[in-house]
């Protein structure tokens, strides 16, 4: 990718995102931002990458800005910033809205993402919104990238960063129990993971069936499949979902109101 791609606010998600584009056949050139400092200079060190002496060098020296600070403290860091005509600035802040964050890097053209750390592995489903060519050869390069063209529903779309997340205590509870149950940890886990990312893929290879089908065809009369998910269900186990999205969502949107 001959693309110079600076980010400000190396943390959590952009370190990731650094391992997962530094897999690519041709990576892009990426310049970091002194903050956070612990994360630069390891990936400086790994990838012999630049770290900018200020976010307004990052800015000066690159294409497209990666904006990954927390949404807190998102415009004020952005704003004043160097910007010029023709750069992206692509934000990854959950809910920060798209009319501030123009605002702030004008005559830069702004775009909001939402990835999740399986972009360490190339495997992160991106919503991006709106449309934006620089940005979509980013992510193409992490995963797989969902366009919307309307801001309400790419907020909505952005709820799998949380289902992404949270899966991670689903499985640690099926493996925790698999470890107390006898098997040992290592082989626990793995289980348990693989059996998720299976249903994960057959879902997707399998766009014409619908979920009754999908959870009927293994939940037949008398098997153990049926079993569990009867306990489930009675326990609430499974009906818990459409409250803890929404109450995300919620928040998504709050913040969105806030920074418009
Ligand atoms: N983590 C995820 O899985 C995930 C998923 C989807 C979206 N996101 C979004 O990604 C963003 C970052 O999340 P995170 O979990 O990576 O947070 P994080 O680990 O706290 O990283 C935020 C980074 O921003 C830096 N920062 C703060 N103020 C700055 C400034 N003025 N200039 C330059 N850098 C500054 C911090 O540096 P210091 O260390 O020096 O304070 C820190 O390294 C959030 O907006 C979040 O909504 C995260």
């Amino acid at each position: 990718m001959n693309m110079t791609i600076g980010i400000i606010g190396v943390g959590h998600l952009a370190s990731y995102m650094v391992d997962g584009l530094m897999k690519a056949d041709n990576p892009p050139t990426i310049i970091l931002s002194p903050r956070g400092a612990d994360n630069s200079a390891r990936l400086a060190a790994k990838y012999d990458l630049r770290i900018a002496n200020s976010n307004d060098a990052v800015v000066e020296g690159s294409d497209a800005v990666l904006l990954a600070t927390r949404p807190g403290d998102l415009l004020d860091t952005i704003t004043g910033l160097p910007w010029r005509d023709g750069q992206t600035a692509i934000s990854v802040a959950a809910g920060v809205a798209l009319s501030g964050l123009q605002a702030a890097v004008s005559p830069a053209t702004a775009v909001r993402t939402l990835p999740i750390t399986a972009a360490k592995i190339c495997e992160s489903p991106t919503c991006l919104f709106p449309e934006n060519d620089v940005a979509r050869a980013v992510f193409d390069l992490l995963g797989s990238v969902h366009v919307f063209d309307d801001e309400e529903t790419y907020e909505l779309a952005s709820i799998q960063g949380v289902i992404f997340s949270v899966f991670h205590a689903g499985i640690q509870s099926i493996a925790e129990w698999m470890e107390e149950t006898g098997l040992d940890k290592d082989t626990a886990r793995e289980l348990a993971a693989r059996a998720l990312r299976a249903t994960g893929g057959m879902v997707l290879a399998h766009p014409e069936n619908d979920f009754d089908h999908m959870v009927n065809e293994y939940a037949t009369e008398g098997t153990l499949t049926r079993i569990a998910l009867l306990e489930l269900r009675k326990n609430g186990g499974l009906s818990g979902w459409p409250e803890a999205l929404s109450a995300s969502l919620a928040r998504s949107r709050e913040i969105n109101r806030d920074t418009q």
